[in-house]
């Protein structure tokens, strides 16, 4: 097959219902094969053209009618809506009437191409996210301290955004580490019934550094409505959108914390150097390993580290566990606790964070010098992968 012919196959048709923009008709790897305003016309272009693709304006009065004119028609073509309506009740009737993606107005054309081919299911747009749970060994080891610096330092060691999920939904405090009270969480986002990622962009809060939050449910009682299947395909859609996705899981191992826990490819366990913590630590890896998880997803990190001081040593912790420690935490209890009270992330320049960095980077296969430039008495303390 000729190159051109190879190039006219990978091109797909649009119907622009009630979209008018020129910059529309340049779009690399798309042509605009029909355009209509009216419901008549509309169903005209559908059964003569029958396009790959609709692109239609969600604010016009008619537009609920047209989509479902278009469902009937061709019940497989991939609708992106385009509106300047920022309610996310208005966005979920239209994803149940049918669109597969929202671009906001003012259109963007390299936002409608991203949401264009994410519709169509083009693989090539399609992120493969790698996933991060961190659970602690015992209560208040530093999980969540340690997921918030995990996040920041993923996105920053890859340049792209990543994403934090809270998965503590009776205690989590990822939303306080930033002081943002989200208008939507993690339960208004799986109570809709399906889940997309246009929905989740729309339920996640965006702070500094490349980084998005997805809160705890508002209350105890929602987050109980969440089930596996749910906190499953939360995880699956992030992964589509996240280039790195964070989750911060409770100090508990039941049906929901596994079924997110089955889609990471690193779970890091966070003990302190404390017998019970280390006791607890063989006990979650023994369970893990009857549940069937690799030893090699599983990375342990010693939190709140102080030189000289611990009753026992890494080498014992490592006889224990049978397993290597992946990396060592400094103790910062200053730092950490005028971080978590005033809801601001621990410094860049911080030790704790720079460590998690470094682990970060490590975890993600990204050399750790290219991220953190080696400097004062941590950088001398050992990391390494096990
Ligand atoms: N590296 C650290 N140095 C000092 N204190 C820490 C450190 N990490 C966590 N902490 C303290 O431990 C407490 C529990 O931390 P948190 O991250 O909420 O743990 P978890 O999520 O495991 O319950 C917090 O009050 C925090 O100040
Ligand atoms: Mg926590």
């Amino acid at each position: 097959m000729s190159e051109k012919a190879v190039r006219n196959m990978k091109i797909k048709s649009l119907c622009l219902h009630g979209v008018d923009d020129p910059a529309l008709n340049s779009m690399v790897d798309f042509k605009v094969a029909a355009r209509s305003n009216s419901r008549e016309e509309l169903r005209l272009a559908l059964t003569s053209v029958r396009p790959d693709a609709l692109i239609i304006d969600l604010d016009s009065p008619t537009a609920l009618d047209a989509l479902a004119d278009t469902r009937e028609i061709l019940p497989e073509i991939a609708i992106i809506g385009v509106t300047g309506e920022t309610d996310p009740k208005f966005v979920i009737s239209a994803v149940r009437a049918g669109c597969k993606q929202i671009s906001p107005k003012p259109l963007d054309v390299n936002d409608l191409l991203v949401a264009i081919r994410r519709a169509l299911n083009d693989t090539s747009s399609q992120v493969t996210g790698r996933v991060i749970g961190v659970m602690a060994a015992t209560g208040g080891a530093g999980a969540t301290t340690i997921a918030a610096c995990m996040v920041m330092g993923a996105a920053e060691a890859t340049k792209q955004r990543a994403l934090l999920i809270d998965a503590d939904f009776d205690f989590g405090g990822v939303a306080r580490a930033w002081d943002l009270k989200p208008e939507h969480t993690v339960a208004d986002l799986l109570s809709a019934g399906s889940l997309d990622p246009v929905l989740l962009e729309k339920a996640v809060v965006e702070v500094p550094g490349n980084v998005a939050i997805l809160a705890r449910p508002k209350t105890i009682d929602e987050g109980h409505a969440i089930d596996d299947t749910m906190m499953s395909m939360l995880v699956q859609t992030a992964k589509t959108v996240f280039p790195t996705v964070v989750v911060d899981f409770p100090h508990k191992l039941d049906g929901v914390v596994w079924a997110a826990l089955q889609q990471c490819d690193k779970l890091v366990i966070v003990i302190q150097m404390t017998v019970p913590a280390v006791d607890n630590c063989v006990r979650l890896l023994s369970a893990l390993t009857s549940l069937g998880v690799p030893a090699e997803k599983i990375e342990v990190i010693v939190n709140r580290y102080r030189k000289n001081v611990h009753f026992i040593s890494t080498e014992l912790i490592e006889e224990r566990l049978q397993k290597k420690v992946m990396g060592l935490v400094p103790n910062d209890f200053k730092s950490v606790c005028a971080a978590i009270d005033m809801g601001r992330p621990i410094p860049a320049d911080n030790a704790v964070r720079t460590a998690v960095t470094k682990l970060a980077a490590k975890l993600i296969g990204i050399g750790d010098e290219a991220v953190v430039a080696k400097s004062g008495w941590f950088a001398k303390l050992r990391i390494r992968a096990s």
